[in-house]
């Protein structure tokens, strides 16, 4: 491998030491050499050593690539009519889950594989650049095996979500047999996590002591923790992640003062999705309040067939500032440096010495464009190999 200077660069977004205090560890006039994968070098432009190529990025902002650490990739299908429904009024319970289990069931491996490839591709090419990925589409042990072998195919950050939602030919009780004494034995090192809809609002998916099972079992059986909670209504999802010692826990749309208590004086990071809030006409997270009660954020797609098909973290970011009264630059830490905590990963969501080279570019010299330029094709993943 040979080294790649990176230089006319507008503005450098390095989530590190910056120059000035501000979240993003903003820098101007910046250069950044990477070599075999890592960054070497962030330093003066005027004092960047040689390399074997030199990429000129023409004033344009630099950035930490996006972590999307909250999706739904591995599925057949689209749901676009139940959208349509819910235009018109219909709300959102889980229910149509069901049809994208029964069309990724009936959808082969290489087709799979190539609808994968293709959404991967589609993250790359708006600057995303690490991606999270869950089952839940499955819904059999071998099903979801299958899913998390497509997944591992693209991604390490693999995730089990078997306690997605009660498939049609089970009830709760006997679905939850099926997850812990099968599933969860199977999946165990098929994934890095374990993550459960925890949601009492929904007919289809766990009450909080059938989540605790789960995530009880998943934890003994050698899974990092994640959770879905308090989506459609309150509930104990967020402070059973947080209990638990979940890296995340995901949607946080219904909160009261102990949930964001329990998550300020714990470690872990809420993940808000407000492409969900957006496509499902609900109200959005009020990240403020946790911004303001110390709480680490991340912001991420959810990218699935029901209540988010987008794969645009630049969309994610554009809402979360003016649907969630997030500043620019706390969205764009949210979409890097809290994403990557998410995951309990330090070698991504920033550009400095010995990360991952995973750079972004912005047609555009600053990240404040990202919101304030919402649905224009700003940003893409920088080839630095
Ligand atoms: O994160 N809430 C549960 N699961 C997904 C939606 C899955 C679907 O509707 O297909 C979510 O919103
Ligand atoms: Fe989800």
């Amino acid at each position: 491998m040979s080294a790649v200077l990176v230089t006319g660069i507008g503005e450098l977004v390095t989530n590190g030491p910056g120059q000035g205090d501000g979240l993003l560890g903003l820098r101007h006039g910046a250069a950044v050499v990477c070599e075999d994968g890592r960054v070497r070098w962030v330093g003066s432009a005027t004092e960047a050593p040689a390399a074997d190529r030199v990429v000129d990025v023409g004033g344009r902002a630099v950035l930490p690539g996006f972590v999307d650490a909250h999706t739904h990739l591995v599925f057949a299908g689209d749901r676009a009519a139940e959208f349509a429904a819910r235009m018109a009024g219909e709300r959102y319970d889980g229910g149509g889950i069901a049809s994208t289990v029964a069309a990724t069931r009936a959808s082969d491996d290489d087709t799979l594989r190539a609808l994968l490839a293709d959404r991967i591709a589609e993250l790359r090419s708006q600057g995303t650049t690490t991606v999270e990925i869950k089952s839940g589409y499955g819904l059999t042990t071998a099903d979801e095996l299958r899913a998390l072998r497509l997944a591992a195919e693209v991604t390490t950050e693999t995730t089990f979500l078997g306690a997605h939602v009660v498939p049609p030919d089970h009830d709760h009780d006997s679905y939850l047999r099926l997850v812990l004494g099968e599933m969860i034995p199977a999946c165990a090192g098929a994934a890095r996590w374990l993550d459960v809809f925890c949601e009492p609002a929904s007919a289809h998916a766990f009450d909080g002591d059938q989540s605790r099972a789960v995530l009880e079992a998943g934890r003994d059986a050698g899974f990092a923790l994640r959770v879905h909670g308090n989506q459609l209504g309150p509930g104990p999802g967020v402070r059973l992640a947080v209990e638990l010692g979940a890296a995340s826990v995901d949607h946080c749309t219904f909160l009261d003062d102990a949930d964001v208590d329990a998550l300020a004086a714990g470690d872990t990071v809420a993940t808000l999705l407000p492409g969900v809030e957006f496509a499902t006409r609900s109200p959005y997270p009020d990240a403020r309040r946790l911004l303001d009660a110390g709480v680490t954020v991340a912001l991420a797609t959810d990218c699935n067939p029901g209540t988010c098909y987008t794969t645009s973290m630049p969309l994610i970011i554009a809402l979360a500032v003016r649907e969630m009264g997030m500043t620019p630059a706390e969205a764009v830490r949210a979409a890097t440096a809290g994403a990557a905590r998410s995951l309990w990963r330090d070698d991504v969501g920033s550009i400095t010495v010995g990360s991952r080279a995973d750079l972004a570019v912005l047609d555009a010299p600053s990240h404040l464009h990202l919101a304030y330029r919402p649905g224009v094709p700003l940003a893409r993943a920088l080839d630095v190999g």
